[in-house]
């Protein structure tokens, strides 16, 4: 039958699928599958986005200068250099689509994020997946991989699933040695959980290649709200913007997002509670046998003995209600990754683990 075709490659794109909310039967859920914050959103936001209520039929400014100068003033940047995207996701496709194409290599790392080869394949480039080194981002890898075709690298830092981080030593290494028309993406979704760490912004500062994406989604609560930004040189956040749709973010989720942005009290006291929770979580899981990496973000990624092992241990935590992620598809199959609870949470992912260990054994 004739059909309409799509363009060569979007049929082998995989769907993404999130992490699971509901089991069938089960009441007591604890969702540990998407890395949300455990607290949910701050009351700031939520009353900003109440009150926007009463002006939805207004379009949204096109410009995002409230939630741009807000982000400027908070971290020091420079807010002509700040886009705001539909998520940061959306700025991974901008950068895809603006930054590859048929013919051009992008490179990403064997357990990176799952978006840059979605959108990269999108935009009908050629994906290069280096490997990492005991779940850490390998700069020589990296460099290693790159040809006269290479148009992007992204690096999330920390990563995810892997939760790992590579120093600034590392990065500047990847920027110097890199050419110069290749644009490299630090990707630092969970940069707001490393207190005084700017996430890469000072290397966007001193280079005309570098770009550096943020979300709302992790440590601001706002998943739902679907906002992230990116930093980058003027040059860049012209060209991204000439493919932005004008009104890509709604009028509640820049309320909102602008809200959050400058509550730093909800932001110190989320990072306190993560990184305790996080290290007390790690601890006792290592302590049952089961080994995680250092993390730096808001999840550990528990290692089990293989595949099948890991995906028993998900089935029973499924079963009492405790929600983690399988992440075989970031070539990781002897993994569960947990975002991190709050303290009445962790405790019952490690009784849980206890108790299937017991089970199994
Ligand atoms: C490394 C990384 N980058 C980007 C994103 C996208 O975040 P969002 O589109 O919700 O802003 C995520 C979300 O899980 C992530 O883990």
């Amino acid at each position: 039958m004739t059909q309409p075709k799509p363009q060569p490659g979007i049929l082998d794109i995989e769907l993404y699928i999130g992490g699971k909310s509901t089991v069938h039967g089960v009441q007591d859920i604890l969702k540990l599958s998407s890395n949300e914050n455990p607290n949910g959103p701050p009351m700031s936001a939520q009353q900003a986005l109440a009150a926007a209520a009463t002006t939805l039929h207004r379009y949204p400014g096109s410009d995002h200068s409230g939630l741009r100068n807000a982000l400027a003033d908070v971290h020091g940047i420079d807010v002509n250099k700040i886009i705001c995207g539909c998520g940061s996701d959306e700025l991974i496709s901008f950068l895809c689509q603006a930054y590859s194409g048929p013919g051009v290599e992008v490179i990403h790392t064997s357990h990176g994020f799952l978006m840059y080869k979605l959108y990269a394949m999108a935009a009908g480039a050629t994906i290069v997946s280096v490997p990492e080194a005991d779940r850490y981002v390998n700069v020589d890898s990296i460099l290693a991989a790159i040809t006269p075709c290479t148009g992007l690298i992204f690096v999330a830092n920390p990563g995810n699933p892997t939760g790992t981080k590579i120093s600034d030593t590392d990065i500047a290494r990847l920027i110097e040695r890199a050419p110069k028309d290749v644009l490299i993406v630090l990707d630092g979704a969970y940069a707001d959980y490393i207190e005084g760490w700017d996430g890469g912004a000072s290397f966007v500062e001193s280079h005309s290649n570098v770009v550096m994406l943020r979300t709302l989604s992790k440590m601001y609560g706002l998943g739902g709200l679907r906002v992230g930004w990116g930093y980058g040189p003027k040059h860049v956040i012209d060209v991204l913007n000439r493919v932005r749709g004008p009104f890509n973010l709604s009028a509640p989720s820049l309320a909102a997002g602008e809200a959050a942005v400058l509550d730093r009290d909800f932001v110190i006291n989320h990072r306190i509670q993560n990184n305790t929770a996080r290290s007390w979580l790690a601890d006792e899981l290592a302590a049952l046998g089961v080994a995680s990496d250092p993390s730096e973000a808001n999840f550990i990624l528990a290692r089990f003995s293989d595949q099948t092992h890991a995906e028993a241990c998900d089935d029973y935590l499924q079963a009492v209600g405790i929600l983690v992620r399988r992440v075989g598809g970031y070539g990781l199959p002897q993994a569960l990754r947990i975002t991190v609870p709050d303290m009445v949470g962790c405790a019952r992912v490690v009784a849980g683990i206890k108790a299937f260990l017991e089970q199994a054994a």
